[in-house]
C-alpha cells in the first residue's frame, strides 16, 4: 500500500465546470446513427419517432449535456438539404469516409434536433466548410433558428416545424487540416472568417462559434489561427486528440485482450493530452490575454483496431476497464482546466470508438466508460476547487506517469471528489485534509480486472458499486483506492 497526502481547499474556488465538458459526439459512421441511436419508426425495437428508447433513457440517465453531429469527417461532405423533407425524396450519397456505404439521409436536421429534445441536451451542429458553401451554412442556420418570413423558414414550416429551434453550438468546419479540405492554417483562418460572418444570430438565438482547431500537438495551427483571429466571430477553437496505444496509428492494438504494457502505454499516451492542452493555451494567451476564447476538445478518446470480423470502415470497438481509467483521467484533466475548457466531446456516443453504449439488434449494453460519466455527473455545473495530491509518478514499461488523478468541485452543501488509480499493482491510501467540516459522505467505485468488459452475454460484468473504504473525521478523511479503480466521493455538511 502506498501512502500519499491529498489536500482539498473548498475555499480556493475556480471556474464553474461547464456541464458540456461531459459532452458526446455522434457521427454517420458505422452503426452510430442507424441502429445505434435511430431505427425506423415501425421497427420492433421500442422507439419514439425512431429514437431508440433504451439508448435515449441510458444517455439521459447518464446526464448527456450536449451532442455533436453530423461528424467528424462525415460533416465535411454533408449537405443538409439532402436530409430534410419527405424521406422517400431525400437524395442519397456515398459515405466515402466510412465504409463507402450508401447514406439515405433518413436521419437529418429534424431527426437530430428531435433526438436532442428527447435527450434533454444541447445540440452542437458541425457545419461543412470543406465541400460546402458559405450560403449553404448560412441558410442552415436560418432554417433552424429564424422566426422571420423567408424561403428557408417557409421550407422548415413545410417540413412540419413551425417554431424555430434554439441552437447555441455551431462548428465552422471540421478537421480542415485533414479530411475537411487539407487546408493550410492561413487558408482555413480566412475561410473561417468568411463562413462565420454569414452564420447569423436570428432573434434572441445566440450562436457560440467554434473554429476547427489543431490536430494534437500542431502548435503552428493554433498560432496561425490566433494571429488571424477576429474575436467578434470566434468563441472557441476545437482540439482533437485521440489516444493511440504505443502511438502507432498503423497498428493500434486490440480493444480487449491487450497486455499490461499495452495498458500502460495507453494511459501514458492519454495523459500526453495535458501538456498538449497547456501548450495550446499558452499560445492562445498571447493573443487573447483575457481568455475570451475557449479551447473545446470536441473529439477525444481511445482508438483501437476494429473488432475482428467487423467492417473496418465502421470503427466498432469494445470497451474495457482500461477505457474507464482513461476516461476518468481525461475528465479530471478537463475539470481542472474548467476556466479554459468550455466543452469536450468523447468519440463516439454509440457503437464506434470509446462509446458509452453498444447495441446489437434489440440489445443494449453500458460500457465501463458509461459508468465513469455517470459517476462524474455531480461535477456538471459545480465549481472547481483546489485539490493537490502528492506526486504518484511511477516508471512503467509502456511509459512513465503519475498513477493517481483527482479533481474536486463544490455545489451548495456538497463536495464531490473524483479519483482514478491507474496502477495495476499498487493500492493507494490518501490521507486527506479539508478546510471545512463535512458531516457525512457516500461513495461509488468502479473496479475490475483491467481487461474486463461488458458483453451482450454478460452485460453487467463491470458496473459501479457502493464504496466503503473511506473514513471521515471532522476535516480529515482517509480513502483507499484499490488498483485499477475509479472512485467518486460525495461529502455533505
Ligand atoms: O472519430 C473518427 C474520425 O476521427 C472522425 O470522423 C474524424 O473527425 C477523426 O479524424
Amino acid at each position: 500500500m502506498i501512502k500519499k497526502k491529498l489536500t482539498i481547499k473548498t475555499k480556493k474556488q475556480g471556474a464553474v465546470i461547464n456541464k458540456e465538458i461531459y459532452g458526446h459526439f455522434s457521427e454517420h459512421l458505422g452503426r452510430c446513427i442507424y441502429n445505434g441511436l435511430f431505427v425506423s419508426k415501425d421497427s420492433p425495437i421500442p422507439n419514439h419517432e425512431g429514437m431508440r428508447d433504451d439508448v435515449v433513457t441510458a444517455l439521459r440517465d447518464m446526464g448527456i449535456p450536449v451532442l455533436r453531429w453530423p461528424g467528424g469527417c462525415f460533416a465535411d461532405e454533408y449537405h443538409w438539404k439532402n436530409g430534410i423533407g419527405s424521406k422517400e425524396e431525400r437524395a442519397t450519397m456515398i459515405n466515402t469516409n466510412w465504409g463507402g456505404v450508401t447514406e439515405d439521409n433518413s436521419f437529418g436536421t429534424h431527426e437530430f434536433l428531435e433526438l436532442c429534445r428527447q435527450l434533454e441536451c444541447e445540440p452542437y451542429i458541425c457545419g461543412n466548410v470543406g465541400s460546402g458553401t458559405v450560403r449553404e451554412l448560412s441558410e442552415w442556420v436560418e432554417y433552424m433558428t429564424s422566426s422571420n418570413v423567408s424561403p428557408m423558414t417557409d421550407l422548415r414550416k413545410k417540413n412540419g416545424r413551425e417554431e424555430p429551434w434554439k441552437l447555441k453550438y455551431l462548428g465552422i468546419g471540421h478537421e480542415n487540416w485533414g479530411c475537411g479540405g487539407n487546408m493550410t492554417p492561413e487558408y482555413y483562418a480566412s475561410e473561417f472568417r468568411r463562413y462565420s460572418s454569414f452564420a447569423k444570430n436570428y432573434g434572441d438565438n445566440r450562436l457560440y462559434r467554434i473554429a476547427c482547431g489543431p490536430n494534437g500537438d500542431d502548435y503552428n495551427w493554433t498560432e496561425t489561427f490566433m494571429k488571424m483571429l477576429n474575436p467578434m466571430l470566434t468563441d472557441a477553437i476545437a482540439l482533437h486528440y485521440y489516444t493511440i496505444c504505443h502511438g502507432d496509428w498503423n497498428n493500434k492494438g486490440p480493444a480487449t485482450g491487450f497486455t499490461n504494457e499495452d495498458y500502460y502505454s495507453t494511459i501514458f499516451h492519454t495523459l500526453r493530452i495535458e501538456g498538449i492542452i497547456d501548450k495550446h493555451l499558452a499560445i492562445m494567451d498571447r493573443y487573447d490575454p483575457d481568455h475570451r476564447i475557449g479551447l473545446v476538445v470536441d473529439e477525444w478518446g481511445c482508438w483501437y483496431n476494429v473488432e475482428p470480423g467487423t467492417n473496418p470502415g465502421f470503427l466498432y470497438q469494445q470497451n474495457t476497464m482500461r477505457d474507464a481509467i482513461d476516461a476518468a483521467m481525461n475528465l479530471n484533466i478537463f475539470n481542472n482546466r474548467a476556466d479554459r475548457i468550455p466543452m469536450a466531446n468523447i468519440a463516439q456516443v454509440v457503437n464506434v470508438l470509446q462509446s458509452v453504449v453498444l447495441t446489437e439488434g434489440p440489445k443494449m449494453i453500458k460500457t465501463p466508460t458509461y459508468y465513469v460519466f455517470s459517476m462524474y455527473k455531480p461535477h456538471q455545473g459545480s465549481t472547481l476547487i483546489e485539490s493537490k495530491l502528492e506526486d504518484t509518478f511511477v516508471k512503467h514499461e509502456g511509459g512513465d506517469f503519475a498513477e493517481v488523478s483527482v479533481s474536486a468541485s463544490v455545489k451548495g452543501n456538497s463536495l464531490t471528489v473524483t479519483l482514478a488509480n491507474a496502477s495495476l499493482e499498487n493500492a493507494y491510501r490518501l490521507d486527506s485534509t479539508l478546510d471545512a467540516a463535512y458531516a457525512c459522505w457516500t461513495g461509488r467505485i468502479l473496479t475490475d480486472n483491467v481487461r474486463a468488459f461488458n458483453s451482450f452475454d454478460n452485460p453487467n460484468e463491470v458496473t459501479d458499486a457502493a464504496f466503503r473504504d473511506c473514513v471521515l473525521e471532522d476535516k480529515k478523511f482517509t480513502v483507499t483506492l484499490p488498483p485499477c479503480s475509479v472512485v467518486t466521493l460525495t461529502f455533505t455538511k
